[in-house]
């Protein structure tokens, strides 16, 4: 039998099999960041499809970390619960298992969609959103961590199987973390452990308001392109002391920010979606669309790392020796037997994946099933640059071969 349909347990919570639907922002709430009904629609397609485990959009924890992507779920109000425990239940009642994932986007969105200042550790503009955030200050620093607990505690009553921190792609929690981004000369910036200090600050909270058994993760990023960027050797170190806090059950491993374009997301620089993207604002000639795609995308791509199949298992493997923890690893996931090679050599214990279940939702049934042995999704990347604006969906014209 396939080692990827063996059983394990996330901290209380055992699941079927090794095979996890990470984290990808839906676009599917309503105005307000409430689940909706096409979103429960949307999460039975991967209960059905044979997932081992749910991990939900980010979910935001508060109105000055709420995401610049098109309807964001939110989770930053008693209110909401009813809605939330409305999903949870259906997910349940269908089989399946679905853990929230809850995140401040920090300076990674912009002022006109929070109404407040944007937060980060110092007061540098992200290359992307471009936005001056404010340095934190004690006290925001101690709401955003009150902030996470208050989430967590919202996520358990509405029925979640867990929540993840989102502490990976230049959000908050991972600019603290980032040399490059934290410039702090007090307790939460310099050393590794003061950069760590409110992750650490974050865990304790979250454990502290949902009890020793709800199960609480954390994703982490190995690799960011700066130079001072996180890499993975401080990403092993950082992995040991979340475990050195004994609240949390797993680590999933990611990489990259968005001012670090597609190196997340690795594969196609999506040129005619992102010309699509811009047409409403920019009236761009085919003379510009040419020099577009003859000098600017080449030599983006250039800039890139290329696509290879599992391209954060090298740093996951460093974290695994360093750490007992249950380890995820995302990005570039695609063929059954690789994930079933790198379980065995224990460089991982579980594999999620974000663009090929978009595309297919049933490819762990497909791969149980001997159907298929790899993902049809081609990382042409369109369901990236869609999220901007629109609810998530695959792009890709070419037919599915096996469905
Ligand atoms: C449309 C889209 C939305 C995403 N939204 C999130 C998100 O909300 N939270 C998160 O941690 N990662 C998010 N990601 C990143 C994925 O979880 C994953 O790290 C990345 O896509 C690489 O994995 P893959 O090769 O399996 O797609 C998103 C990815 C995509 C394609």
């Amino acid at each position: 039998m396939s080692i990827l349909f063996t059983p394990a347990k996330i901290g209380t919570m055992e699941l079927s099999n090794r095979l996890i639907r990470a984290a990808s922002h839906e676009g599917l709430s309503d105005w307000r960041g409430r689940p909706t009904d096409e979103q429960f629609l949307f999460y039975k397609g991967f209960v059905k499809g044979g997932i081992g485990l749910i991990i939900t959009g980010y979910a935001g924890i508060m109105q000055s970390g709420k995401s610049a992507l098109f309807h964001m779920t939110m989770i930053d109000s008693d209110e909401l619960i009813p809605d939330h425990k409305r999903l949870v239940d259906r997910i349940h009642q269908v089989g399946g298992k679905i853990v929230l994932q809850i995140a401040h986007c920090g300076r990674q969105t912009w002022s006109s969609e929070t109404g407040k200042p944007l937060l980060a550790p110092s007061a540098i503009s992200c290359g992307f959103y471009r936005e001056k955030p404010k340095e934190m200050s004690e006290e925001e620093i101690h709401n955003v961590t009150e902030g996470f607990a208050m989430a967590a505690c919202r996520a358990k009553e509405a029925g979640y199987d867990g929540v993840e921190i989102h502490g990976a792609h230049g959000y908050l929690l991972s600019t603290f973390l980032s040399l490059h981004s934290n410039k702090r000369a007090d307790k939460w910036g310099g050393s590794l452990e003061n950069r760590f200090r409110i992750v650490g600050e974050v865990l304790k909270a979250v454990r502290k308001s949902v009890g020793m058994d709800y199960r609480v993760l954390i994703k982490l990023n190995t690799y960011e392109k700066a130079s001072d960027g996180m890499n993975s050797e401080e990403c092993a170190l950082i992995s040991k002391m979340v475990g050195q806090t004994d609240c949390c059950d797993a680590i999933e491993l990611s990489c990259g920010t968005s001012e670090d374009g597609f190196v997340m997301a690795r594969g196609e620089f999506p040129t005619d979606a992102i010309f699509n993207y811009l047409r409403p604002y920019c009236n761009y000639s085919s003379e510009v669309k040419f020099c577009m795609k003859t000098f600017v995308v080449p030599f983006v791509k250039l800039k890139q790392p290329p696509f290879s199949e599992g391209y954060n298992l090298e740093a996951s493997a460093k974290v695994k020796q360093l750490v007992s923890l249950p380890i995820i690893t995302v990005g570039g996931m695609r063929s059954k037997r690789f994930m079933e090679e790198v379980i065995e050599a224990k460089k991982t214990d579980f594999v999620s994946m974000a663009r090929p279940l978009i595309r297919e939702p049933n490819l762990p049934n497909k791969f149980r099933d001997g159907i298929s042995e790899s993902a049809s999704c081609v990382s042409c990347n369109q369901c990236v640059v869609a999220s901007d604006t629109r609810s998530i969906r695959c792009y890709y014209k070419k037919p599915k071969v096996d469905s």
